[in-house]
């Protein structure tokens, strides 16, 4: 079988410049071999092909199950926060089963009733803000997406139990994004219980009170049944599949576990870019105040609409994508791919970040033009911040939703600008990406224009 070619180096020293500056790797792999690369970035070394163009995004990606497989054992870095019954970690039959059954809570009708939380937790968050005094944005989108998940997920508002899981979550959230336990989940040797102050040790103590946490809540709401509640965890717990079976505690802990990792950091960091874009560009800010500001009764169905506003979030999605990678596709016969023939058990993934700094189809790449959105239809497989296929984003459009509603808030409620002029990069956070600190002052209040939510629609 002949691989695409790719970089020679040592694999430990590819997997350590992967690991410590991702975005350097791919395109110095990029500049020399092409839009199609192997890496020796899989389990135990082993080859990983690296994929950007279009055309062979799309033949991987729509026939997933035929000739590629998006399996679920390729995603065990993701077991020890997941566990194995996860959407994210399960393959074939048993992870179609939980998408069918994890997917009617994100769409249509049910989003407008998070709208309404949306705001309302975005506009908590912006009282703690202080006019003249700088704040990192990243924390406080952080607060912001964690409380929503919270609430639109386990219809958690108040309370003990609220509180703890807040607390440990982000904890738990921020200790992972760092080099050290990111090389735990590459390296399961570095995964050494030495007791409560290791850093493995305290991660298996804090999941063991995070599981706890839930467990407690799923038993407490098969012991009072409520039929008025309308959160996902209600939602999944009535589910049935095809057979009539109901989803079992793991499961229900994994999933949850699942959307609170995959929907709080992704989208906490989206909007910390996007606040950043808007703020460091000041056409782009301008460009924004003046849609928001030209809708004279702001209706919300109008809003989720904004062309520009939406071209923002598409934009900010592309140049950084905060998944940098779709999660990995096998070969399940052989195959023919851009002049390659590959044999069953080649594995692949799509590289979203070098397909959205394509200069065909993104002239000047590395500049934030949300103009592009506007002038330019782009295809399924050319933009790609969420994946694609039987593996595609389950929160896409929850994702899209908060972030336009979060941004339409804070813009129209207070005059921000950024607190110095420190260069801000795309670095590592945990197995995604994200910039490094961005510090916002608040300059002044705005007169109120934001829209009642209920009626938004999706
Ligand atoms: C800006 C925010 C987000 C981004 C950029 C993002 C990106 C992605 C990407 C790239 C994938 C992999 C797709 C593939 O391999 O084809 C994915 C999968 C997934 N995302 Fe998101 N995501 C975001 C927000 C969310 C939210 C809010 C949730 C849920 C509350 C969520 C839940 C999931 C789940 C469950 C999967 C796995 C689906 C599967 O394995 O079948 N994501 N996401």
């Amino acid at each position: 079988m002949q691989l695409p070619d790719g970089p020679q180096a040592p694999a430990m020293l590819q997997m350590i410049h992967w690991i410590a500056k991702p975005f350097s790797y791919m395109e110095a792999c990029n500049q020399n071999y092409g839009d199609i690369f192997t890496v020796p970035l899989g389990k135990k070394f082993t080859p990983l092909v690296f994929v950007s163009n279009p055309q062979a995004l799309q033949q991987i990606l729509s026939s997933d199950t035929k000739e590629f497989d998006a399996s679920g054992e390729y995603n065990e870095l993701f077991e020890p926060m997941l566990g194995n019954q996860s959407v994210i970690t399960l393959s074939g039959k048993s992870h179609r089963r939980q998408r069918q059954l994890m997917m009617p809570p994100f769409h249509g009708e049910r989003m407008k009733a998070y709208g309404e939380l949306i705001a309302e937790i975005t506009e908590q968050v912006l009282h703690q803000w202080e006019v003249g005094k700088s704040f990192s944005v990243r924390s406080f989108m952080q607060q912001i997406s964690l409380r929503v998940i919270l609430q639109a997920v386990f219809g958690l508002y108040e309370g003990e139990r609220y509180h703890k899981l807040e607390q440990l979550l982000s904890m738990m959230l921020d200790q992972s994004s760092t080099p050290g336990r990111v090389s735990a989940l590459y390296f399961p040797i570095l995964r050494q219980d030495l007791g409560a102050w290791s850093p493995w040790g305290r991660f298996l103590r804090q999941r063991q009170q995070i599981d706890q946490l839930i467990y407690d809540e799923i038993n407490e709401r098969r012991d009072q049944p409520d039929d008025s509640r309308t959160d996902i965890l209600s939602m999944l717990m009535s589910a049935r599949d095809e057979a009539g079976q109901p989803m079992t505690d793991t499961e229900l802990r994994d999933e949850l576990m699942t959307l609170l990792v995959a929907g709080h950091e992704t989208t906490a960091t989206a909007l910390a870019w996007a606040l950043y874009w808007i703020h460091k560009l000041p056409e782009v800010r301008q460009k924004l105040l003046e849609e928001l500001d030209s809708l004279d009764n702001p209706d919300p169905s109008t809003l989720f609409r904004l062309p520009y506003l939406n071209a923002v979030c598409s934009e900010t999605l592309r140049i950084y994508p905060v998944g940098m990678l779709t999660f990995p596709r096998v070969v399940r016969s052989p195959v023919e791919l851009m002049g390659y023939q590959l044999e069953p058990d080649t594995v692949l993934v799509g590289c979203i970040y070098l397909t959205h700094q394509r200069q065909d189809l993104y002239p000047e790449p590395k500049q934030f033009k949300p103009e592009r959105f506007l002038e330019h239809h782009f295809y399924p497989y050319e933009y790609l911040p969420f994946g694609g296929g039987a593996r595609r984003c389950i929160g896409m459009a929850f994702a899209q939703f908060e972030m336009k509603i979060v941004l339409a808030k804070i813009l129209s409620s207070c005059e921000l600008a950024l607190a110095n002029n420190r260069p801000v990069r795309p670095v590592r956070r945990g197995l995604v990406s994200a910039p490094t600190d961005v510090q916002l002052v608040v300059t002044s209040q705005r007169v109120q224009r934001t829209p009642t939510p209920e009626t938004i629609s999706v």
